[in-house]
């Protein structure tokens, strides 16, 4: 086919030297460097110290008032990226994904091999055609609330009850233990609660995944790693998501699972920050307080305010994608294997939004993403993470259960409301829990 056929971009502009090597030291470093698959805690100690991400953030925006809003190709030698500047081509990326634009990337399938090498994130587009219905069934992409979603608000409730149970301050290693019980429960059944091991070894996984190219996989944890998610496999327990997940070996499913825990991670460092975020904004606090305990399994307000999170605080602030084909811009081809590069922070933070750095649930809807804008916390068009709708019923009860049994005072870091930063560590995170007395 002609790549005059495919003129995406009207036009594509070329990066100087020595702004390529910016991007590189202040977007791209600092951002691999945090851990793109498990977050290293010193890492992002220093990122909230020194404003890293706040600078990316600025360096985007001196790019796209130098450059124009059109596409910024990144002469980088060997690996060419073009850098996405404008809100109307973020969508046009994620509409046209997989083709011509492929999720499985070079960079993602140095990491994901680590842990998961037959996942649908890194496959090729017919293999995707096989796996993503899969998981789209199993997750209940398309409903509001997932059919589960019932005996999802108990699991949750029984363990973060138990936590309420103990009074004292919540920090993240007691929330992520509570968090990870409910994440095996939910995803594996009953009998993976305590499986810590599981738990363990898929983040010394993660931990080789984050070094992806420099550290070879290690081939042994990586199949004890699958034949512990196998046994769960084997005897699927009613009303677990794996027992949506069609039954056989064919889809590789360890390999799908695999990303259904490692991507709840994200879900819980969403949940511990809207409580945080919510414990200094009296007037939101009473409205997801009141969602809390009218005990729908619904709640938009506090679905909107996870979106809020996840929008000043992305948990994958990079989409990546590879071009399948040559495709024409003006007088310029872009080649084929060509990276795509959505820095998600430059449009969630940009300084033209009047809510750039404050908290405005309102802007969501009854939508999770609009590309359009530019604001894509769970990406958006085919390859749209399949959970967009399963993680905000989930992270909204998991709330809940907190809101309505306690009082909540957000101990660290002491937060400017007006001027959010743009970096919330999630480890320093220390909230104080006051037990509510339950009326009579
Ligand atoms: C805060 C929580 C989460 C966020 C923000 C999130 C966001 C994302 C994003 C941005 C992608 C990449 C999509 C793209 O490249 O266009 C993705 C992919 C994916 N996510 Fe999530 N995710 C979260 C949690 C989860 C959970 C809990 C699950 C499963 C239970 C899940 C399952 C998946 C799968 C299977 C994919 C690959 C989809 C594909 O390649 O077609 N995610 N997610």
């Amino acid at each position: 086919m002609n790549a005059r056929s495919h003129a995406i971009f009207p036009r594509v502009n070329r990066a100087g030297w020595f702004d390529t090597l910016r991007v590189l030291t202040a977007v791209v470093a600092p951002t691999v460097a945090k851990g793109i698959i498990i977050r290293r805690p010193t890492m992002e100690r220093l990122a909230e110290r020194q404003g890293f991400d706040r600078t990316a953030v600025e360096q985007m925006q001196r790019l796209r008032n130098k450059y124009g809003p059109a596409p910024l190709l990144l002469p980088i030698p060997l690996r060419p990226q073009l850098l996405i500047l404008d809100p109307a081509d973020v969508a046009t990326v994620l509409q046209s994904s997989p083709e011509p634009f492929a999720a499985a990337t070079t960079e993602m399938h140095a990491a994901l091999v680590h842990f998961e090498p037959k996942n649908v994130l890194i496959s090729s587009d017919s293999r995707r055609a096989e796996l993503r219905p899969a998981h789209e069934h199993a997750l209940a992409a398309a409903d509001r609330l997932h059919p589960y979603a019932m005996h999802f608000k108990n699991i949750v409730d029984e363990e973060f009850l138990q936590v309420l149970n103990l009074p004292r301050e919540l920090d993240w290693p007691a929330f992520s233990q509570a968090w990870f019980r409910i994440v095996r429960r939910i995803v594996l059944g009953q009998r993976a609660r305590n499986d810590v091991t599981l738990t363990e070894t898929l983040n010394e996984l993660r931990g080789r995944a984050n070094w992806a190219f420099a550290a070879p996989v290690d081939q042994r944890k990586l199949a004890r790693f699958h034949d512990q998610v196998g046994r769960y496999l084997r005897e699927p327990e009613k009303y677990s998501l794996v027992n949506r997940f069609p039954r056989g070996d064919e889809l590789a499913p360890e390999n799908q699972v695999a990303q259904w825990l490692f991507a709840f991670d994200a879900a819980g460092i969403a949940v511990m920050r809207t409580l945080a975020l919510l414990a200094c904004h009296v007037s939101y606090w009473g409205k997801a307080v009141e969602e809390a305990i009218g005990g729908d399994l619904d709640r938009p307000f506090t679905r909107s305010c996870l979106l809020e999170v996840l929008r000043l605080w992305p948990t994958t602030p990079a989409i990546l994608r590879q071009l399948t084909k040559d495709i024409q811009s003006g007088d310029r081809v872009i080649a084929r294997g060509t990276g795509v590069i959505i820095f998600v922070p430059f449009f969630h933070r940009d300084p033209a939004l009047l809510y750039a750095n404050r908290m405005e649930p309102s802007i969501w809807g009854q939508n999770d993403a609009l590309p359009a804008a530019g604001l894509v916390p769970f990406s958006a068009g085919p390859v749209i993470c399949p959970a967009h709708n399963l993680v905000p019923t989930i992270a909204s009860l998991a709330v809940g259960t907190f809101l309505s049994a306690a009082e909540i005072v957000l101990l660290h870091p002491s937060l400017d409301v007006a001027n959010l930063p743009g970096t919330l560590n999630h480890y320093g995170i220390r909230l104080k829990l006051i037990a509510r007395r339950r009326e009579k």
